[in-house]
């Protein structure tokens, strides 16, 4: 018997196949011990994984493989571990502090200091619930309504979502991909689009979701140039900051505030949730430019209240003892990212992929298939994967995959995308 449900998840909805019997219950007991393994990619089970309650893992029949939202399928960094144990112990359930300038703030100026040579000053943080609530309060404040938002896509998909839903206007400047499959930016495109007399803001995905492009520091200044010459706002989400591979550089968006005016009015969204997996819990972070403090305190605290305080005190954890999991991690999706080629080279030859420069997600060209839905052809197949349409036009015949798992997942997961062959979801 099979039950159909709908999944409604940042305004996309999927049509979903989950068996109307009851779902595998949650781990008992406690919680298994980090092994302190070189690789958190390798920890977990497949069944082990089955068993957990968030949307990856539940959203599809449990006969899937589900490569898709950005969630990671690791445990947590030992020292958030830790960190939520002992306020789990001591009933350390209350508020989240909004205005902690020692906690996690401290912690965040200091993670940027040490790992991006960045300084950010304490005072310019403001806590957010979420990255996109964070978008969606300072789009409805400090923009007005039916102005226009730059955005580049093809690029994660909720950027349209919450910029309609802030009552303003979506306008396009898509990225263009290279002969090598590197998606930038075409720059006179975008100059054109920065003119539009509506256009007052740009929202920058910086590192890219989906394409994993890295903007360099040279790309942001003429991107920077180019919106103070229009005189258009740059709000950057860098939530995948910290998720850049070995041989790129990801350049902070305020860390350009000396050299230009844009960049120092800009105000920057990021969070702990995707590094260290913590999307649950509830706490991100926005940081004003040296000339953008005003406007940040002028957000309206309903529109940014419902931070958690376990992701308050998970981020914390995660800026202050996090590095040396995060480095094992990105050596983990480093290895992946290169099997993933070697094993789309061997069984499914005609995908065209480009490993990304950051994150977890793989935006792969399957135009060559002939599919007319890849994404809907290799859940067919057993494997859920973003269908590239949700991500704009340019996304059609794309999918994007997630490589936060396990080698062997990812293996089997290929091995599925290329055999024609459905998986029994009954
Ligand atoms: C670019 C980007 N921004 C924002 C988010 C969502 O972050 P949050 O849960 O903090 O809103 C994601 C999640 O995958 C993302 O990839």
């Amino acid at each position: 018997m099979r039950a159909r449900w709908s999944c409604e998840h940042d305004g996309h909805v999927d049509n979903l196949c989950l068996p109307s019997t009851s779902q595998p219950s949650p781990p008992a007991g406690e919680p298994k011990p980090f092994p302190g393994q070189p690789n958190p990619l390798t920890v977990l089970t497949l069944a082990d994984l089955r068993r957990r309650r968030s949307l990856k893992w539940r959203a599809y029949h449990p006969n899937v493989l589900p490569l898709w939202v950005a969630e990671m399928d690791t445990l947590l960094a030992p020292a958030i571990r830790e960190a939520l144990a002992e306020a789990v112990a001591g009933g350390d359930t209350g508020y989240a502090v909004s205005a902690d300038p020692t906690g996690v703030v401290e912690a965040f100026a200091e993670f940027m200091a040490q790992r991006h040579g960045t300084s950010v000053e304490p005072a310019a943080c403001t806590l957010v619930p979420d990255v996109l609530r964070g978008i969606g309060a300072v789009l409805s404040q400090l923009t007005g309504g039916g102005e226009g938002v730059l955005i580049n896509p093809p690029v994660y998909h909720p950027f349209f979502s919450y910029i309609r839903f802030a009552g303003r206007r979506v306008v396009e400047s898509p990225l263009v991909p290279d002969p090598t499959g590197r998606w930038g930016l075409d720059l006179d495109r975008l100059e054109a689009d920065l003119a539009r007399p509506e256009v007052t803001s740009y929202l920058l995905c910086n590192p890219h979701n989906p394409t994993g492009t890295v903007f360099g520091r040279s790309e942001l200044l003429a991107i920077a140039g180019l919106a103070e010459r229009h005189g258009v706002r740059m709000l950057v989400d860098e939530i995948h900051g910290p998720l850049v591979y070995p041989g790129g550089t990801f350049t902070p968006f305020l860390s350009l505030a000396g050299e230009s005016a844009a960049a120092a009015s800009a105000i920057v969204f990021t969070s702990a949730s995707k590094a260290w997996n913590l999307p649950g819990l509830v706490a991100g972070l926005m940081v004003a430019g040296p000339d953008a403090r005003g406007d940040v305190v002028s957000v309206p605290a309903p529109a940014i209240r419902g931070v958690g305080h376990f992701g308050v005190i998970a981020a914390e954890a995660a800026f202050r003892g996090g590095g040396a999991w995060l480095d094992a991690l990105i050596e983990g999706l480093d290895a992946n990212r290169k099997l993933l080629g070697s094993l789309l080279a061997a069984e499914l030859p005609e995908i065209r992929y480009r490993a990304p420069d950051a994150t977890y997600l793989a935006w792969l060209d399957c135009r060559e298939l002939g599919f007319a839905d890849p994404a809907a052809e290799f859940l067919r197949r057993g494997v859920a994967v973003n269908s590239g349409d949700m991500f704009g036009r340019q996304g059609s015949g794309h999918v994007r995959l997630n490589i936060a798992t396990s080698p062997e997942i990812l293996a089997k997961a290929v091995r599925r995308m290329s055999t024609d062959q459905g998986v029994d979801l009954d």
